[in-house]
């Protein structure tokens, strides 16, 4: 009942370019599917780019970012409109790279995702522990705050645009997935967590998505999880072939 939502997260790589190139290809090979949605996220400053090469095509396009103000004095923001503007229908929102260099904290997540629904864009929402809290034992409480100080006090209609991505810290960029069980019980428990927050039907639909070193050799096994909606992929995300070999999931 929830469609797989698979996003690639280009972090700081690419220029216009290789974007554009990276695109052409990933176009082609995923053409056919029609049961996923498919998102790449580039970096600011290709967006306009990437958004023509997709029109038509059956890839979305995700900011990595945004700000919560739509415009004014805040050198080097981008707002919601202007994300909107240039073709975005998603934003990420908290990923864990912001919350560790750049002070990002569950306060201004909420804000960003208010903003974003304000603007019509889906926002996609990180949680996730650290390696030491996952260590002390932390991972639900910290995951548990995550959730509630980001996504309390949002409507139903909101919250059925909401899409979560967990992100165990320690997965990323490391080559060190979380088992799928490992992956399967914090998505459960989030899933718990929104029910406490929202309607219970509502969290049902809540799409949740795995991130950290996911692969074209693991996706497979994390997608048989009932509570794996998706992938938020970083690395493998950047060379075509990977990419849609992981959006091709099914047929792995
Ligand atoms: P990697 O797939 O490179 O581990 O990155 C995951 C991630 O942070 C996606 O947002």
């Amino acid at each position: 009942m929830r469609r797989p939502i698979i996003a690639g997260n280009w972090k700081m790589n690419m220029t216009v370019s290789e974007a554009v190139a990276l695109v052409r290809q990933l176009k082609a090979l995923v053409a056919s599917v029609r049961d996923i949605d498919i998102i790449v996220a580039p970096t600011f400053t290709v967006l306009q780019a990437v958004s023509r090469e997709l029109e038509g095509s059956n890839i979305e396009m995700a900011a990595q970012d945004v700000f919560w103000e739509s415009s004014g004095p805040y050198t080097g923001e981008i707002s919601p409109i202007m994300l909107k503007d240039v073709g975005c229908r998603y934003v990420i929102i908290g990923h864990s790279e912001r919350r560790q260099y750049f002070g990002e904290a569950n306060e201004s997540v909420q804000k960003k995702i208010r903003a974003s629904l304000a603007m019509k864009l889906y926002p996609i929402v990180c949680v996730g522990e650290a390696l030491e809290e996952r260590e002390a034992g932390k991972t639900s409480d910290v995951v548990k705050i995550q959730v509630i100080q980001c996504l309390e006090g949002f409507s139903r209609q909101e919250m059925e645009k909401i899409t979560i991505a967990y992100e165990p810290i320690w997965a990323i960029g490391t080559g060190k997935t979380a088992t799928p069980q490992q992956a399967e019980e914090v998505h459960a428990f989030i899933r718990e967590q929104l029910g406490h927050i929202t309607h219970r039907q509502v969290s049902q639909g809540v799409r949740i998505q795995y991130g950290g070193s996911v692969n074209p050799d693991n996706i497979s096994d994390l997608m048989l999880q009932p509570n794996i909606d998706g992938a938020l992929v970083g690395g493998a995300s950047l060379k075509a072939d990977s990419f849609s070999s992981i959006v091709k999931f099914k047929k792995a």
